[in-house]
């Protein structure tokens, strides 16, 4: 992951991570996850637990198995997902559905939370593993509710709250408590490092939907439009413009062509400019919870503390 700053241990750290399988049984699965899911993603999780980790003093060689597991459960949610949405391609190349088939990348996820749970039980942390699992039906049910709410149109601000929450946010709050749990931490802080991992992925999911709606970013432009789903962004339209909620109900899950977008381009660009806002003000509850961590601890590596507000300015810099 591209940032700003990062500490150079956590940066090797990051870069070092082990991401091979070697699945005996099923020898072509790691060839596939390698050639999709996990080829070269961003390791955004495993860097937050990495930065968490050297900001709480824990030795990053401990905290491996667990930015391994963050990646290898983002890698399944991925695999699962692009059966869902029907997805042929991911970062610009062929997913594991369209290059075997649906039942074999429902598979390939559900082998990546067998190897999660099984290297994460060898290590005894039990309280991290029961985490994880919350997290887990969180991140289902975050999927199943944005499927109920699939075309349509009148979903609410807490239903998407709610969702971002659940899909996105989960796993990246589990990738900071973690850390806070091996240094045996108290509550207050566990609290705040969830509070801080529950604003940034807010954060982000928010910005991915203001992507969704940039013509020049890789994927196509709004995406969650055919794929029947109401983002922030059409949130912002809907509500500033009532009179939108009748053409966007028609277009949701369907393929259609800019040429029929019912809105006018100043509209989206405004709704953009307020989906910002708001992502914005979530970085802001993000690095006031640092602080807040940083007051409670008597001591800390500030180096990762400043590793961690250069992943909030990293996504303030994918907005601009
Ligand atoms: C991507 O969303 C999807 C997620 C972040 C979570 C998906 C969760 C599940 C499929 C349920 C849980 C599954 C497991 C294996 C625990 P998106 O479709 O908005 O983003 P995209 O553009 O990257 O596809
Ligand atoms: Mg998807």
């Amino acid at each position: 992951m591209v940032l700003d700053w990062m500490p150079g241990e956590t940066a090797s750290a990051v870069e070092k991570l082990d991401l091979t399988l070697e699945v005996p049984s099923v020898p072509e699965i790691d060839v596939l996850l390698s050639k999709t899911v996990l080829f070269r993603g961003k390791k955004f999780r495993p860097t937050l637990c990495f930065l968490m980790s050297q900001m709480l003093q824990v030795p990053l060689e401990t905290m491996h198995p667990y930015a391994r597991a963050a990646e290898f459960v983002h890698a399944a949610t991925l695999a699962h997902d692009d059966v869902i949405d029907e997805s042929q391609t991911r970062r610009n190349r062929p997913t594991l559905n369209a290059r075997v088939s649906n039942a074999r990348a429902v598979l390939a996820g559900d082998l990546l939370l067998a190897r999660v749970m099984a290297e994460l039980s060898s290590l005894g942390e039990v309280a991290i593993i029961h985490d994880l699992a919350m997290t887990v039906e969180e991140l289902v049910h975050g999927e199943w509710l944005q499927l109920e709410a699939r075309k349509i149109a009148t979903v609410n601000r807490q239903h998407l709250e709610t969702v971002a929450k659940k899909k996105t946010a989960s796993l990246m709050v589990w990738s900071c408590v973690a850390p806070a749990r091996i240094a045996r931490l108290d509550f207050k802080i566990l609290d705040a490092a969830r509070r801080f991992g529950e604003a940034l992925g807010v954060a982000f999911q928010m910005i991915d939907d203001i992507i969704d709606y940039d013509p020049t970013s890789e994927k196509p432009f709004a995406q969650d439009i055919r794929e029947g789903l109401v983002n922030f962004v059409t949130l912002e339209m809907l509500e500033n413009n009532p009179g939108l909620l009748e053409p966007i109900q028609a277009l949701l899950g369907e393929e259609t062509s800019p040429s029929e977008w019912p809105w006018q381009p100043y509209e989206l660009l405004s709704a953009c400019d307020r989906v910002r806002a708001r992502a914005q003000a979530k970085l802001e509850v993000a690095d006031q919870t640092l602080s807040q961590i940083s007051q409670f601890l008597n001591s800390l590596n500030s180096e990762a503390l400043q590793g961690l507000r250069s992943i909030l300015v990293y996504l303030r810099e994918r907005i601009r």
